[in-house]
């Protein structure tokens, strides 16, 4: 690299003002955690003698958006995807290509250096791969932050699904399950009691909103359907407190990197002398459980629908596919 070229690079680099020529390419230095950029991830990595030399690499290989040079190691990592900042990280050392570049173009500008899908609709028109399955979205009700979303239905009309890797069950003892009909109190059952487990929920990308009675990912046992998040009691008044209550909702969110909005309640949906009883919610917020008492009555989220918000579990980028817009 001739002297010249070193300097412009350098200078690139030192400045985020745009010059008003869009087919200059610049790079901005976005503050993030390391976590969030997984190196490993890297189109190439090797060493380089500074950030010029890496950004300059970086311009070479069409396929590069971001980079990140580590000042220890001397190593320069090139991305094809740009990943997720965090003003609170310590990493200084990332970059990602600017506004106004010829190379990509955008899905939806989230911020001036985002050129990421924010939905799944979005990915129709930036990649090549359309199929349905887990991808890296950048939701705007998110902040922008990287999402593992399913992508169904990628062929007719996307939408947003959230994988559970674990048990999310929501189980209701209505009237059918009366022992002895009009008797509350009982310690036993006619079976079977209604259940419903989601495998996957859907949302609206919109709000991160929860679509409760969206069962496509479910095995559901009885009808009508229970929606996630609710349960049902029928075994008793509320201030029956020695009374079995066999409704019983299981919110497990762990592993999705998202949790149910800590500021959505939960309680008395419906009923008569009905309220939510043994209430548990970790201390993360990924788990929530809850039972229900009524003569009869449901419980559920009472101050709003069940929004998804992130937590701060780390789930590894290789979790999904990232997806970089090209032209
Ligand atoms: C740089 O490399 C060192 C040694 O492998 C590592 O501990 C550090 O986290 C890396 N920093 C960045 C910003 O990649
Ligand atoms: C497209 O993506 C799907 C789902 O991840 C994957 O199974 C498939 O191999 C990909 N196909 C191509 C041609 O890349
Ligand atoms: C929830 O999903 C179901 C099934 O996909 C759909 O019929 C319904 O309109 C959705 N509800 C909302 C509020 O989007």
């Amino acid at each position: 690299m001739n002297l010249i070229a070193k300097l412009l690079v350098l200078f690139f680099i030192s400045t985020t003002i745009s010059p008003g020529n869009t087919n200059e390419i610049y790079f901005t230095k976005t503050k993030t955690r390391l976590d969030l950029v997984e190196p490993s991830l890297g189109i190439w990595s090797g060493p380089r003698f500074g950030t010029s030399q890496c950004s300059f690499t970086c311009l070479q290989e069409p396929q590069c958006v971001s980079l990140l040079f580590n000042e220890t190691t001397k190593l320069c990592y090139l991305f094809n995807v740009i990943f997720d900042g965090d003003e609170s990280g310590d990493v200084e050392s990332y970059w990602v290509i600017n506004n106004g570049n010829t190379r990509f173009v955008r899905c939806t500008a989230i911020s001036t250096f985002h050129y990421i899908p924010a939905s799944c609709i979005d990915l129709l028109s930036c990649a090549v791969n359309t199929s349905d399955g887990e991808y890296w979205i950048y939701p705007i009700a998110a902040n922008g932050r990287r999402t593992k979303i399913f992508c169904h239905d990628m062929a007719t009309g996307p939408s947003h699904f959230i994988t559970l890797k674990n048990m999310n069950s929501f189980i209701e003892h209505d009237d059918s399950n009366w022992e002895i009909i009009w008797q509350p109190c009982r310690s036993n059952l006619k079976p079977p009691l209604k259940e419903v487990e989601f495998a996957k929920i859907k949302i609206r990308i919109e709000d991160m909103v929860v679509n409760g009675t969206d069962y496509t990912f479910t095995s559901v046992t009885g009808s009508p359907t229970i929606k996630y998040g609710e349960t049902a009691d029928c075994n008793g008044e509320k201030f029956w407190d020695h009374c079995p209550h066999f409704g019983h909702a299981m919110i497990d969110t762990k592993g999705t990197g998202l949790i149910v909005d800590p500021t959505v309640v939960f309680g008395k949906v419906w009923g008569y002398e009905t309220r939510a009883t043994d209430f548990l919610r970790s201390a993360d917020g990924s788990e929530i459980s809850f039972s229900c008492a009524g003569w009869c009555g449901g419980c559920g989220p009472v101050s709003g629908p069940i929004k998804l918000v992130h937590s701060v579990e780390f789930i590894s980028a290789t979790d999904a596919q990232p997806i970089v817009c090209h032209k």
